[in-house]
């Protein structure tokens, strides 16, 4: 049974810094966190290892919204996403930024490396650059017409409408997503990383053996249609790490990116002493190095990621494990419909054991979609966990208190133990190889066996009967104990349900513990582990999740078409309507908002306290002083962050492109709009 300790380094993928996590990140964490703490419970030395992704364009331009350096905004932004990871019990042991002095030097030492060894080339390409903005724009910074179907508002890569793939000089009448304004070609010195000189080490590396079928397949495919030259430079203006000897120019974000999984290791290595950077990463290291990633970017994990080591003469990671998807109630999760749930919103109303559990149960080592439908997910939670796991505990527990003293006895049949026992190669096997839903059926149909001993054996009858107390003491010991391993098997999956079994059974749960002896162990006297999953705590977090525009007291950009029968108002309905020239004279970020500013509104003598969804496209400070439209005699309503006391109009199809009506100079705070 004694295999030998592995040393591995396990990662999950670094997620932007400019915005929440949500669960369909938590997939990703989940599903790498039980592989982590399984590793870790059977005595190997496991690593998992992650940060934030910092760095480009997108996070740039969001922080110049929000008026804050870009330091600033990941900063925060990386003490929310730990503080959520943390709350789901995803234990990292080690999250750092790939805006770090680790991540500086490593990607420009690779990249000195690279560029030594003859796999970085340069040559001039023509760009569109903004004139106003005086930057080099990104293809989802240009929006058109669609040179094939005429769809007009289209981001420079691809249609919406009509799917088609294209270059954004391609577009008819292309605008600057950022400032609007026309943008020019410009010539530009790029540097480009090598990816063909890599194809035969890539072709090897698909074929050792180590990845999921469908991803070899796709490698295939790619090799097919041939490997291209990568462009890994961006121009000034970029929030990056500048290129060694190129000022102005900037290593594009996915070039570092995954250099930040060494990064935030060796920000590890040099906190502790036992560990070496180089045992795991150089050449011939016999350490084992995983990515568990998503579906969309398999690319620059099994191409540029492997290549860029190689050409650099690190080790190569032993695998990249994807995933697919997660939808919600069987459809991509929504903002309208309240599925696109924030991680903090799941948070505030369920226990994240539940998901936990409701993940693993549907994992498989494929790269299939996940859907978490809702309802299942109360159901499968509520059957399993509270009623066929904990229940076990909860029937005999009180028992063996009450009236043996708190201690288990020995059982006479040990013929259940042995079964539990004699599952514990399949279900660690299912755990190596990522087949939680397979590891969790196997558990619950034990957990079903031993609920179908205690049912049988009625304990609860037994102790009523004088000559009965010793066979009562069995039955009762024996479901804890069975009880006792299947936690111990579910202890990756659910950490929090395992600490407090360890507490009731004062003992650490561990897989050498499995089969040990418990006569005359003691217990803490039982307490509640695990609450039923409440429908109407899913139904809050839906509602809270819901981009409904009168529950959030944001703005509303769209056409007033709320009902869906009539979308008139009568003139009665219009009339109700008090509008009002509101002076803003002070605009502040809510923190926990990801779209609200609190506003405080001059109404002509009356200040009123409005929470506005127009974070997206106005820094607080821009607005102060501004005179504006507001409904004012909207009911009061209570949000988390206080109350919201009527609306503020604004228009514009939303994100940075949202503009609150500005009223003439000449209005007078207080003035009713007619
Ligand atoms: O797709 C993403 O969300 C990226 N931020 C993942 C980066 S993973 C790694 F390469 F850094
Ligand atoms: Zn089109």
């Amino acid at each position: 049974m004694a295999t030998s300790q592995r040393k591995i380094l396990v990662t999950s993928a670094l997620p932007y810094a400019n915005g929440p996590i949500h669960l369909g990140h938590m997939l990703e964490y989940i599903q790498t966190d039980i592989w982590s703490r399984y590793q870790k419970l059977r005595g190997h030395e496991c690593h998992y290892i992650c940060a934030d992704d910092a760095h480009g364009t997108p996070i740039m331009l969001k922080a110049q919204q929000l008026g804050i350096a870009p330091e600033e905004m990941i900063a925060q932004v990386n003490k929310e996403h730990q503080q959520d990871f943390a709350d789901f019990n995803v234990a990292f042991d080690n999250y750092h930024s790939t805006h770090s002095e680790e991540n500086r030097v490593l990607a420009s030492d690779i990249y000195i490396k690279l560029r030594d060894n003859g796999f970085i080339k340069s040559k001039s390409i023509s760009q569109l650059f903004d004139p106003e903005k005086q930057m080099f724009l990104p293809d989802r910074f240009v929006k058109g017409t669609c040179p094939k179907c005429k769809s007009e508002d289209q981001y420079g890569d691809n249609c919406d409408a009509c799917g088609a793939t294209y270059s954004p000089t391609e577009l008819i009448d292309p605008k600057s997503a950022v400032s609007g304004a026309t943008p020019v070609m410009k010539d530009t010195e790029h540097f480009f990383f090598d990816l063909p000189a890599f194809e035969p080490m890539l072709k090897q590396w698909t074929r050792s053996g180590a990845l999921q079928t469908e991803m070899a397949n796709k490698l295939d495919e790619w090799f097919e249609q041939g490997l291209q030259q990568w462009d890994i430079t961006r121009d000034a203006p970029y929030f990056g790490f500048e290129i060694p000897d190129a000022p102005g120019k900037f290593f594009y974000v996915w070039l570092d990116a995954p250099i930040g999984y060494m990064g935030s290791f060796k920000n590890l290595c040099d906190k502790r002493d036992d560990l070496n950077f180089d045992e795991f990463w150089a050449k011939d290291s016999t350490a084992e190095v995983y990515h568990f990633i998503g579906k969309d970017i398999v690319y620059f994990h099994s191409l540029f990621w492997p290549a860029m080591l190689h050409g650099a003469g690190y080790r190569q990671p032993n695998s990249v494990y994807a995933h697919g998807y997660v939808t919600v109630n069987g459809a991509k999760m929504s903002k309208s419909k309240g599925t696109f749930i924030k991680a903090r919103t799941y948070l505030d109303h369920l226990d994240p054991e539940y998901l936990r559990y409701y993940y693993a149960a549907k994992l498989s080592s494929r790269i299939d979609d996940l859907d978490l439908n809702l309802e299942d997910f109360a159901q499968r939670v509520n059957s399993d966990l509270v009623g066929k796991l904990v229940n076990l505990a909860s029937r005999t527990a009180g028992f063996i208190t009450k009236r043996f003293d708190g201690k288990l006895t020995k059982v006479a049949d040990e013929s259940l133990i042995q079964t539990f026992l004699g599952k514990q190669e399949q279900i660690a096997e299912f755990y190596e190889t990522r087949e939680y839903g397979k590891a969790m059926r196997e558990i619950m149909a034990l957990a079903d066996i031993a609920n179908a001993y205690v049912a049988d054996a009625a304990p609860w009858q037994l102790v009523k009967q004088e000559d009965q107390q010793e066979q009562a003491h069995q039955v009762c010991s024996n479901a804890l104990n069975l009880f006792r391993i299947l936690v111990t098997y579910l202890k990756p999956v659910l950490p929090r349900l395992a600490q407090d079994v360890e507490a009731f059974f004062q003992m650490p749960l561990t897989w050498e513990g499995l089969g040990q002896e418990m006569e005359n162990h003691a217990i803490a006297p039982f307490k509640a582990m695990m609450q039923r999953v409440d429908l109407d705590k899913v139904n809050a977090m839906v509602d809270d999740s819901k981009d409904n525009l009168q529950a959030t007291g944001e703005v509303k950009t769209g056409p007033l078409v709320d009902d869906p029968i009539s979308d008139t108002i009568n003139f009665d309905d219009f009339a109700k309507l008090d509008l009002r020239i509101a002076r803003i004279v002070k605009a502040e970020h809510v923190p926990e908002a990801d779209k609200l500013l609190k506003l405080q509104l001059d109404i002509g003598g009356e200040t009123r306290q409005v929470f506005a969804g127009i974070k997206s496209a106005y820094a607080p400070e821009a607005l102060e002083g501004k005179l504006t439209v507001m409904v004012a005699n909207l009911a009061p309503r209570k949000m988390r962050f206080g109350m919201s006391e009527g609306m503020v109009l604004a228009a514009g199809p939303g994100g940075s492109e949202l503009w609150i009506l500005e009223p003439h100079e000449g209005a007078e705070p207080g003035m009713r709009v007619k």
